[in-house]
């Protein structure tokens, strides 16, 4: 089996020493930097938008990978491209107009990508296996970090494999990953491992990113 990637979620760093957070992610050997925009609409929470990446970006040469949570993303997704944004995925039901919108990002030289909440099925990516890079499957509700993983995800991460077959999407998990589900969440079919609180919270986050390494 090739290599789990790691993508940890800067929503559970200290949000007063983000600079310091991507810094060690990327002495830690982190595969993607995960950051969570939330608009207080699409979800409940607030987070952070473009600046962040856009400060955060000379912090680090590291993969950002934007996880947009707002509506309409099609609205700010150059902007988020300009301020220096390597994958950019969001909700297929956020946006008006989800070709266009995934589009912008390709033609920018960007990976794109879909993602499903829990009760989203597979179904809304079909139309669009031929241009995504990413699909992400949520193990929670997105719109907080630290949630119980949702163990019917597993199943869907299987069915998502079935359905991309030999095309070049990488299935990336975000949401509840923790020690207990690591392996079965491999094992599944999952390419990239998002991972906040198991992370940020661990005693020593850089045993928890080899951890997954090497299952
Ligand atoms: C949830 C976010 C996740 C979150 C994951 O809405 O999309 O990326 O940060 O946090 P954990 O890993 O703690 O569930
Ligand atoms: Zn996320």
């Amino acid at each position: 089996m090739s290599k789990v990637k790691v993508a940890p979620s800067i929503l559970s760093a200290d949000f007063a020493r983000m600079g310091e957070a991507v810094r060690n992610l990327d002495k830690w050997n982190a595969d993607l930097i995960h950051c969570d925009v939330m608009d207080g609409v699409f979800v409940p929470n607030i987070t952070f938008g473009m600046d962040m990446i856009k400060a955060l970006r000379k912090c680090t040469n590291g993969i950002l990978d934007v996880h947009l949570m707002i509506v309409k993303p099609e609205k700010y997704i150059p902007q988020f491209i300009a301020a220096g944004a390597d994958t950019v995925t969001f909700h297929p039901d956020a946006s008006d107009d989800v070709r266009g919108a995934l589009t912008v990002i390709k033609d920018a030289g960007k990976k794109c990508g879909l993602v499903l909440n829990p009760d989203k099925p597979l179904s809304m990516i079909e139309p669009y296996l031929d241009i995504i890079d990413i699909v992400i499957i949520m193990g929670v509700y997105a719109g907080f970090g630290g949630q119980s993983f949702i163990p019917e995800t597993l199943d869907k991460i299987r069915e998502a494999k079935k359905l991309i077959g030999n095309r070049n999407i990488e299935i990336e998990m975000d949401g509840g990953a923790c020690p207990d589900n690591f392996a079965k969440l491999a094992e599944a079919g999952t390419d990239i491992i998002v991972a906040g609180s198991a992370v940020f919270k661990a005693a020593d986050p850089a045993a928890v990113i080899k951890q997954i390494h090497s299952i």
